[in-house]
């Protein structure tokens, strides 16, 4: 691997644990202005320092987030589809690497939708994407999208997808969690990080999945909702880097979260 992708790299997954806590808040690319992300500068600011990277389109990176912030950016430029559209696997590259580069970006990321209509033109993508990323020393993020099928997401599934990603030249690929969720890090020849998917019932049940993730060799996770949309989603994003980074179990990062509540919070969940 050339200096200037290893060097990018290294900045997203840090060298000394050989894992990343990435702040996922892409979301409105397809999905518009969703529950707790509707002015993306007041949800972004305070979790910034506690990211090892932040993922988000360049319009809200220009306009919410401080270009003095030293965290390294993973630009989402792939797009061109929404949630109320015909259907969301129809994306196509929506940035120039040109532009990317201009915004100093660590690595871009792009999904991709197996087994879909598109499967075709997006997976067609992501090889024009590494070629670039190649060319310029960019590492690729690649994001085996599901669309609105939630019940893809099974380890027979994910091993394909996260296989033809890694295949096509991805330099890192996020995924989901699953049942038999190693056998989808053993067939994927490049590091894995995992979304947290749509927020879940207990804040526990999220420690438990980046828990499970780890211990099953995922090389972190690049979260969204199920921080952000947390009641406490400082508390939420320090439990998850003791999960990631300092391998806490999910009960004592569950700890560590309900001592940082707020009396109000903790009244709130009693
Ligand atoms: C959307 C994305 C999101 O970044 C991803 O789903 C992560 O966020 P969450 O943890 O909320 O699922 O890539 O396609």
């Amino acid at each position: 691997m050339d200096w200037g992708m290893k060097n990018r790299l290294a900045r997203i997954i840090r060298p000394k644990t050989k894992r990343t806590v990435m702040l996922a808040v892409d979301h409105g690319y397809f999905l518009g202005p969703i529950s707790k992300l509707e002015d993306p500068r007041a949800t972004i600011a305070p979790l910034l320092p506690h990211a090892d990277a932040i993922m988000l389109t360049r319009g809200v990176l220009r306009t919410s987030v401080d270009a003095l912030s030293s965290t390294p950016v993973v630009l989402r430029v792939s797009g061109g589809n929404s949630i109320v559209g015909k259907d969301l696997s129809n994306e196509g590259i929506t940035v120039a690497m040109r532009d990317a580069i201009r915004l100093n970006v660590a690595a871009v990321a792009l999904s991709v939708y197996v087994g879909s209509e598109h499967e075709h033109q997006t997976l067609l993508n992501l090889a024009k994407l590494v070629d670039e990323g190649e060319e310029y020393g960019i590492p690729v993020l690649a994001v085996t999208a599901v669309g609105k099928e939630l019940e893809k997401r099974d380890a027979r599934y994910l091993s394909l997808s996260c296989r033809i990603a890694a295949e096509l030249g991805a330099h890192f690929v996020k995924t989901y969690y699953c049942e038999d969720f190693e056998k989808v890090v053993k067939s994927c020849p490049v590091p894995l990080v995992i979304a947290g998917g749509p927020k879940l019932d207990t804040e526990f049940d999220a420690l438990n999945i980046a828990h499970n993730a780890i211990e099953r060799g995922a090389a972190g996770v690049d979260m969204g909702r199920n921080i952000w949309q947390s009641s406490n989603p400082i508390g939420m994003i320090k439990a998850i880097r003791a999960i990631v980074h300092e391998n806490v179990s999910a009960k004592e990062a569950y700890k560590l979260l309900e001592k940082s509540k707020k009396p109000k919070e903790l009244a709130r969940s009693s």
